[in-house]
């Protein structure tokens, strides 16, 4: 049996049950409507539109033209009047919209009035620099009130953002700013991350050394190192600032109109600008962080993923603001400078409902209980997950020495391109399972399919699937129409292809089992293979590169990289190296191969494939699978010798 083979075993025999703890199902969100007794899809997500405010009322829930969804025609709004606008009318006014802390320890709490007149003015200077609806903008900063300020103006003016992730490389940042064709970049000097300042107008004006469309550049202040600014083309935000005006009227968009676009890995080496709208979008966001956060009025809500992912996007910016939370966002890595940090935010703060990724906790783990065990953890009430699937083990250690046995985790499910959390429990509600996302949401329809899109039986593994439209859904690929219809709704008849494998027990709960696709979930990034070859080869020294993951303790996946070189080229520790960086400088960091394995050649069918599946049982330390479509089957037992020696 396979290593996953027998993980997975374990999973489907995990007994543990969780039923929800009564004090919180008591004065669970969930128990106070009646929404969820809305058994038709479409019915269901016109009564959570009301959780939103309307400029125009919408004229029609759905329209359905597969593979084309349209959500709440007819009606107009503003996300940025959501968000901050509708709070100003009530006690909200007041309360903390945003509390902020610095790596280095310096902090800020922004109110909704606040954050409202910060948006309005940036929003005035975006309208002075000629950016007007359906402009795309791009942000590249790092996690500091700008990044949201920014995002929040754009939709103000009806302007379209693009957050590339600071993580990224100049590379990456100019590939993603000519796919959409910006006209604004949006950055910092630099930001912090583990005491280090990571150089991000220094890559900027690389990136823009081939980016034609970018007109202006603004730039705020974050780490007052010195940087070049480009005369008639750099601004600072503090000195634009000054003269903007603080009151910019919401634009009225229509529910389709797109919102953002967010870049993620797919299968080829070109990363997909997924677009996201205004309507749908909102109102996903908004019902699913009330109810799968259990947001209450009076909650410190902490999501630790970077805006420049979607779950910061949806659950750090739009759906707690547009339900008038309190959210906090840090800056910096959990271990600066100790790896306490989390846990004396969380005491410092008082911090309720706290959100992060699997592999953080295998992380916790590893630093071990004493950590969290110096702090008050008190405050919190509801631990969420998200970005991969979670060993029960994570699950346990997070319940007891984090939730100390008193929180209910909402293992929480979904994608860039779903927009919205779709297979979730509902906390106080649905009875949990270590190691398992529970069931779909309400207004959801998802199932375990064949490759025809037939159901499996429980218990057997297939396609995880989503067979009706949501309002959160992406519409398109921007500029690539043609992809968004093969790569999702062409696979499986009928249905949404998520890329996921998933089962689904005999009790309805799905156990996620990961890609099916040649996607890495890298501590819950996502990578495409393709990308990392072609970041290999751009190296003058690599002929060929064929790029599978392996197994980690810690990432969940890791990076391993088949390479040959050309003529005149030599393995050596040194080139490996080389060629690890070459790889973070054309893509960034989070995409760094954990090991760089030279080869003579590559295990090839006789039409010139690469064989990855083979690649994976040699990195994995597996018994070959089925060799006999190879067109040199000694060539892979050189292999297996030379990866047997470097491990
Ligand atoms: C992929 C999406 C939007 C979430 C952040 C990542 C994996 C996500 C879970 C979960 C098991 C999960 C899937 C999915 N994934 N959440 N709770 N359990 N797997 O967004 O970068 O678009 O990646 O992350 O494989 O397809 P993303």
């Amino acid at each position: 049996m396979s290593p996953e083979a027998k993980v997975l075993e374990a999973l489907l025999r995990e007994p543990r049950l969780f039923p929800p703890p009564e004090h919180f199902s008591q004065k669970a969100n969930t128990q106070e409507t009646e929404l969820f007794k809305i058994k038709d899809p479409e019915a269901f997500w016109g009564q959570c539109a009301s959780l939103i405010h309307w400029f125009k009322p919408w004229e029609r829930i759905l329209e359905w033209d597969y593979p084309q969804a349209r959500w709440f025609t007819g009606g107009t709004l503003n996300v940025s009047y959501n968000c901050l606008d509708r709070h100003l009318g009530s006690f909200r006014r007041n309360k903390a919209a945003l509390i902020w802390e610095g790596e280095p320890g310096d902090s800020c709490v922004l109110t909704y009035r606040d954050l409202y007149r910060e948006v309005n003015k940036f929003a005035s200077v975006l309208r002075s620099l000629g950016i007007k609806r359906g402009d795309r903008v791009t942000i590249y900063l790092p996690m500091i009130p700008e990044l949201p300020i920014a995002m929040l103006a754009c939709a103000r003016i009806g302007a379209i953002h693009n957050v590339v992730f600071a993580g990224f490389s100049a590379h990456a940042l100019q590939e993603r700013i000519n796919d959409i064709g910006s006209r604004l970049l949006i950055t910092a000097d630099g930001g912090f991350r583990r005491g280090q300042v990571i150089p991000l107008k220094d890559n900027a004006d690389l990136a823009l050394q081939n980016a034609p469309t970018v007109e202006r550049v603004i730039v705020t202040k974050r780490t007052g190192h010195h940087i070049n600014m480009q005369l008639g083309r750099d601004l600072w935000w503090h000195e634009i600032m000054h003269t903007a005006s603080l009151y910019i009227e919401p634009e009225p968009m229509e529910a389709e109109d797109p919102l953002f676009i967010l870049h993620t890995s797919g299968t080829t080496g070109k990363p997909k600008g997924v677009v996201h709208t205004t309507g749908g979008y909102l109102v996903g966001v908004t019902m699913t962080a009330k109810y799968v956060f259990d947001l209450k009025e009076e909650d410190v809500y902490w999501c630790t993923a970077d805006i420049g992912w979607i779950t910061g996007h949806s659950y750090v910016v739009y759906g707690p603001l547009s339900n008038g939370a309190t959210v906090l966002i840090y800056e910096g890595a959990p271990d600066y400078p100790q790896p306490n940090r989390f846990w004396e935010i969380i005491e410092k703060y008082g911090v309720n409902i706290f959100y992060t990724a699997p592999t953080a906790i295998r992380s916790f783990m590893r630093w071990g209980p004493s950590y969290p065990a110096r702090h008050d953890l008190s405050s919190l009430r509801l631990l969420g997950t998200v970005g991969e699937p979670i060993n029960p083990e994570a699950w346990m250690w997070y319940y007891i020495h984090i939730g100390r046995r008193r929180c209910p985790i909402v293992d929480t499910w979904w994608q860039t391109e779903t927009g919205m959390i779709l297979i979730s429990p509902l906390p106080g509600e649905t009875p949990l399972k270590p190691g398992s996302a529970t069931r779909p949401l309400p207004g959801i329809e998802a199932d375990v399919v064949d490759e025809k899109g037939n159901p499996v039986p429980p218990g057997k593994g297939g396609y995880l699937v989503i067979k009706k439209p949501w309002p959160a859904m992406m519409r398109t690929i921007y500029g690539d129409h043609r992809r968004y219809v093969e790569q999702y709704w062409s696979r499986i008849p009928g249905c949404y292809f998520t890329g996921d494998g998933a089962r689904k027990d005999a009790d309805g709960y799905f156990w996620i089992l990961g890609r099916v696709d040649d996607v890495i979930n890298v501590s819950g990034h996502r990578i495409g293979t393709m990308e990392v070859e072609s970041a290999l080869v751009d190296h003058q020294a690599v002929a060929e590169a064929a790029v599978i993951s392996r197994s980690h303790p810690i990432k969940g996946q890791a990076i391993v990289a088949f390479v040959t070189l050309k003529e005149g080229f030599t393995p050596s520790p040194e080139l490996a190296q080389e060629l690890k960086e070459h790889v973070v400088k054309i893509i960034g960091a989070i995409a760094r191969p954990e090991q760089i394995l030279f080869t003579p050649e590559l295990p090839k069918t006789r039409s010139g494939k690469i064989m990855r599946r083979l690649l994976r049982d040699i990195a994995e330390g597996r018994a070959l699978g089925d060799t006999s479509t190879l067109a040199d089957p000694s060539s892979l037992e050189r292999l297996r010798q030379a990866y047997a020696e470097e491990a």
